[in-house]
């Protein structure tokens, strides 16, 4: 057989010429209201989480051992003794925040997300804003070179991003605390209910739906890997609001451990 050359398309460095169109977009509904709300929402939210975690107070309630995720595990030397649980062998320099270890990671572990980039791609860079409208960048090497080749490394930070859910579960297990032992309020309900929709979140990607169904040829033989490649996938249908909701409850939390702590309002108490 003779062999023929690849369609145009698939030439390397060839670009397709956009249609003689003179209209930048033939849409004519609010393709821009997506790109829009959501840097508005992610904007705020890290607005909210950058000042919280420079804020180096109020973080924790040493009544109730309520501790909010922003600063879990709690590892410099300016942390309250009962808020470690992992030593303080960190500086108090204000420009460390008081979960270095983990934070980088959390953060990478989002802004490497499928849907994180699919989100910022799309409203922060234009690229493009929607589909059917025109990309706001002359070029596009999609996630072929440095610095979007990293974004392959979404696999490693999902492993890290469980362990740091496993602290944030135990900080939860240990907010069932009064001065009296056990204690139960309104506190814990936010504790668990951010837990939950964390490890929703982090059992929903990607990567973690591809370690636990991937690579197999026959899930007759593998049944309970099936299994739990169903409920992931079903997880993985609603990542997007997962990602979302978690925004959430992470932000609800912390303010309301903060509120607690700054005295703003007492916690709720159903038991001690
Ligand atoms: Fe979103 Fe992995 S794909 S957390």
């Amino acid at each position: 057989t003779t062999k023929s050359a690849p369609p145009p398309a698939l030439r390397p460095g060839w670009t397709r010429p956009r249609a003689a169109i003179a209209a930048r977009t033939l849409r004519t509904d609010r393709w821009w209201f997506a790109p829009l709300i959501t840097v508005v929402g992610l904007g705020a939210w890290v607005l909210y989480a950058t000042v919280r975690v420079f804020m180096h107070k109020w973080y924790w309630v040493e009544q109730y051992h309520y501790l909010t995720p922003f600063y879990s595990p709690c590892l410099t030397d300016r942390c309250v003794p009962d808020s470690s649980h992992f030593g303080t062998f960190l500086p108090s320099w204000w420009i460390i925040p008081e979960a270095a270890l983990t934070l980088p990671f959390l953060l990478l572990f989002r802004l490497t997300c499928y849907y994180y980039r699919k989100a910022y791609y799309r409203s922060f860079w234009l690229s493009p804003p929607a589909c059917a409208v025109p990309d706001g960048h002359k070029t596009y090497s999609g996630e072929t070179r440095f610095p979007l080749l990293g974004q392959n490394l979404h696999r490693y930070f999902f492993y890290l991003a469980a362990i740091i859910s496993l602290i944030n579960t135990y900080d939860a297990i240990l907010a069932f605390s009064s001065p009296k032992g056990f204690g139960f309020g309104l506190g814990n309900v936010i504790l668990v209910g951010n837990v939950v929709m964390l490890w929703a979140y982090t059992i929903s990607c990607h990567s973690c739906r591809h370690i636990i169904g991937g690579r197999l040829k026959h899930f007759s033989q593998h049944p309970v890997r099936y299994r739990a490649w169903t409920l992931v996938s079903k997880l993985n249908a609603r990542h997007m609001q997962l990602a979302w909701i978690t925004l959430g409850t992470l932000a609800l939390t912390d303010f309301y451990v903060m509120a607690v702590s700054a005295g703003w309002f007492s916690d709720l108490r159903f038991i001690n």
